[in-house]
């Protein structure tokens, strides 16, 4: 097997970073192929942990290359602050390489990207504000600057001048807020580009040579399966792809080289932002899990909603993005409830709905219909094998695969590095 994908199955935050540098140990290429600094990806080897928010979570293995591919969007200023932090921590990142074609995030996208979720007031999407909407929509409009055009300075300087007339003009007139400078942008994008030049390269090709030469390739997904723009929970969804497809277009590589997805689900929910989620646990269950789960964003620091595992998204997750087998997170978090609930289905007027509905409306209608399993007591953090849980976390476990139809061959027990189980009958 030499290329994986591993994705976000829930709404985010599943543990794709610690997923991904446990893999990475076997892998030789790690890319990240869309959304940009929205992701907050957290990684803890020892006693250090590294939040990566558009370098992939291969960066700590100093032999490994890691790939920025063209479907990321980069801020550069965030980009240059997260090489330097890595530095600062000992961390070589001479390995990089970015694709020229990643479109570039500009100070115009971010006060967009606020504006419009001040003024769509209680409806709004609860956006990162990291701009990463605007700047996909200049991509979509064919109007975007990619960092190989920020490489020319020519090049950059006509695309800016052209852009900056009409986002000053929509700042001014449809946001009220004061017209950017020029020459401002300028001067620091054009010092940017030049902290940036040497880790340009042409990323499709790279990847598709490391394939060729049987390499092992990790293909690290952002967000999550009900955050994607065509599958999520539309308009509550982030801008771009986090489903395994994204991934071939997003670094450039064909759908038939890819072998293999593993979605990355925990053994809850969680959701940051607005929009409907079924399972959501308003009491004091929820808020158990939030603190046991340090559940608060990487990102925003906003503090997660949490709610029970869901089986009829896993299944949506599963048919979306052909997933293979799941690494199962964080069920370290349940040790010490009595009870655990599984959503298995909805209540839709009368009607019980075993697959996730197309429509808000009807999501927002949905009951989650839940079975109950008994708790276990004991601290799991420490166990190495699957037959060393808890009784009752193995029929847990085993209830998820029984529901969701696909195996579970990775159990995360804690957030460092060496608390993962492989089950190696199912890799
Ligand atoms: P990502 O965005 O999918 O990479 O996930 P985040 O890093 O945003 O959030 C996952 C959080 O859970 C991080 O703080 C991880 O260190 C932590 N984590 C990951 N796996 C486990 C686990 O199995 N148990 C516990 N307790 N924490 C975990
Ligand atoms: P990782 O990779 C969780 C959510 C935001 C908001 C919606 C749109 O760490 O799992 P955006 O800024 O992308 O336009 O926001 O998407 N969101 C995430 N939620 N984890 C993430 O990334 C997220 N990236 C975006 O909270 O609801
Ligand atoms: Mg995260």
């Amino acid at each position: 097997m030499s290329s994986i994908v591993i994705v976000g199955s829930q709404w985010g935050d599943e543990g794709k970073g610690k997923i991904t540098d446990f893999l990475a140990r076997t892998a030789d290429v790690i890319v990240r192929y869309q959304g940009g600094n929205n992701a907050g990806h957290t990684v803890v080897v020892g006693d250090q942990e590294y939040k990566l928010h558009l370098i992939p979570s291969g960066i700590l293995y100093k032999e490994k290359t890691c790939v920025i591919g063209n479907g990321v969007v980069i801020d550069p200023e965030i980009l240059i602050n997260e090489l330097d932090y890595l530095k600062q921590r000992g961390v070589e990142t001479k390995n990089l390489q970015i694709s020229g074609g990643a479109h570039l995030i500009f100070p115009y996208h971010k006060l967009m990207d606020a504006a419009e979720e001040d003024k769509k007031g209680n409806n709004k999407i609860g956006t990162t504000r990291r701009g990463i909407g605007p700047a996909y929509m200049d991509k979509a409009a064919r109007i975007g600057i990619r960092l190989i055009d920020l490489l020319d300075k020519d090049v950059f300087e006509e695309m800016l001048t052209r852009n900056l007339l009409e986002k000053n003009h929509l700042l001014e007139k449809v946001y009220e807020i004061p017209p950017l400078s020029k020459e401002e942008i300028l001067t620091s994008y054009l010092e940017y580009a030049e902290k940036i030049r040497s880790y340009l390269s042409d990323t499709s090709l790279f990847i598709h040579n490391a394939i060729k030469d049987d390499k092992k390739v990790l293909f690290e997904g952002a967000q999550g399966t009900l955050l994607d723009i065509d599958f999520g929970t539309y308009p509550y969804v982030t801008s771009s792809h986090p489903i395994a497809g994204g991934a071939c277009i997003g670094a450039g590589v064909g759908p038939t080289k890819i072998d293999r997805v593993i979605g990355v689900a925990k053994a809850y929910t969680t959701r940051v932002g607005s929009g409907p989620f079924p399972a959501e646990l308003m009491d004091e269950t929820g808020q158990y899990i939030r603190e046991k789960g340090h559940e608060y964003g990487t990102t925003t620091g906003r503090p997660r909603r949490c709610g029970w595992f869901d089986a009829v998204i896993l299944r949506y997750a599963v048919r979306l993005s052909g997933l293979d087998s799941i690494a199962f997170t964080k069920i370290d978090v349940l040790s010490g409830l009595k009870k655990i609930k599984i959503c298995n289905g909805y209540r839709y007027r009368g009607e019980v709905l075993t697959e996730f509905p197309q429509t808000l409306k009807v999501l927002g209608e949905c009951e989650p219909i839940y079975e109950e399993m008994d708790g276990w007591n004991e601290d799991i953090t420490g166990i190495t094998s699957f037959d060393d849980l808890p009784k009752n976390a193995q029929d847990y476990l085993n209830r998820i695969m029984e529901l969701t139809g696909v195996n579970v061959s990775i159990i995360s027990v804690g957030s460092e590095r060496g608390q993962t189980i492989v089950i190696d009958r199912f890799v």
